[in-house]
């Protein structure tokens, strides 16, 4: 069974890729709705919360643990994977979507020798959409600068955009938000445009469509959740002890309110999804 953590619903965006992606694959999905939302909160309270969540889908089975969420991944990945994992749970993996969204801009695999001779690729710009708290950790464009320094990376953060998603505001006014982050990406450019933007937050891909809208044509829009479904896939057939195929099953946990979570989650998930608070 593969652990799937978010700091909500909105990592549903991400399972459902998985799942279509991997349909036979056991799935535990672990939003942490009492805590959500984190794109405000402090690294270390992101961190702490992550820590907690990831013990929980461990101490419940899974043996590899997937963040779907982008500010955990930002802010938690590293430092789980290099000062906690191996010490509290020998064996077991945590991976997270900031790293097949840097492979994919960069070309770069994440465990390849950094300091590897490369070619230079044709310099280019990336445009980041994320939370707050994604743009401050600096990941993305750390994570892509070691890797490919041709690549420009430019970052623009959308603070009101999980509530309206969330809220399940007009259209209209969902639009007019993202105009203006689309604009503040655009205006850090003078004008210019990037070749590919990467929508770096789970909810997102929701109103995709409002961001190729607003930004000028010919701006490939990157998808999170397909690039870390094909990733994962990947690295299964290349560590299949970390999953086997199962029946296909899938459990939504929360620490939330189960009966409120649910009707929400399904808009997410594009099908229904009964939450169970743990
Ligand atoms: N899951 C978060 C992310 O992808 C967005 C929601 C939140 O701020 O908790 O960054």
């Amino acid at each position: 069974m593969i652990g799937v953590f978010d700091s909500g619903h909105g990592g549903l965006t991400v399972l459902r890729a998985l799942q279509d992606a991997m349909p036979t694959h056991d799935f535990l999905y672990l939003g942490d709705h009492h805590f959500a939302p984190y794109g405000d909160r402090t690294p270390e309270e992101i961190y702490q919360l992550t820590l907690d969540s990831v013990s929980r889908l461990f101490d419940q089975g899974a043996r590899l643990v997937v963040l779907a969420c982008n500010t955990a991944s930002a802010v938690a990945l590293r430092r789980l994977q290099q000062t906690w994992l191996d010490g509290a749970y020998p064996g077991r993996r945590v991976l997270g979507v900031l790293v097949p969204m840097v492979e994919a801009i960069t070309g770069v695999p994440w465990m390849a020798d950094l300091a590897a001779d490369r070619p230079a690729g044709p310099p280019r710009t990336i445009g980041i959409f994320a939370t707050s708290r994604t743009v401050d950790s600096g990941a993305y464009p750390r994570e892509i600068s070691h890797r490919a320094p041709e690549v420009r990376v430019v970052q623009q953060a959308c603070p009101e955009l999980v509530r309206l998603i969330e809220g399940d505001a007009p259209p209209a006014q969902v639009r007019d938000a993202i105009h203006r982050y689309t604009d503040g990406l655009l205006g850090q450019l003078g004008g210019g445009a990037p070749q590919a933007v990467m929508l770096g937050c789970t909810h997102y891909p929701l109103v995709a469509d409002a961001f190729i809208e607003a930004l000028p044509q010919g701006v490939e829009v990157l998808s999170q959740p397909d690039l870390t479904a094909r990733s994962l896939a990947a690295y299964l057939q290349r560590h299949p002890e970390f999953d086997r195929p199962g029946s296909g099953q899938v459990q939504f946990l929360t620490t939330g309110e189960a009966a409120r979570i649910t009707p929400l989650a399904t808009r997410f998930f594009g099908k229904p999804a009964r939450f169970e608070r743990v």
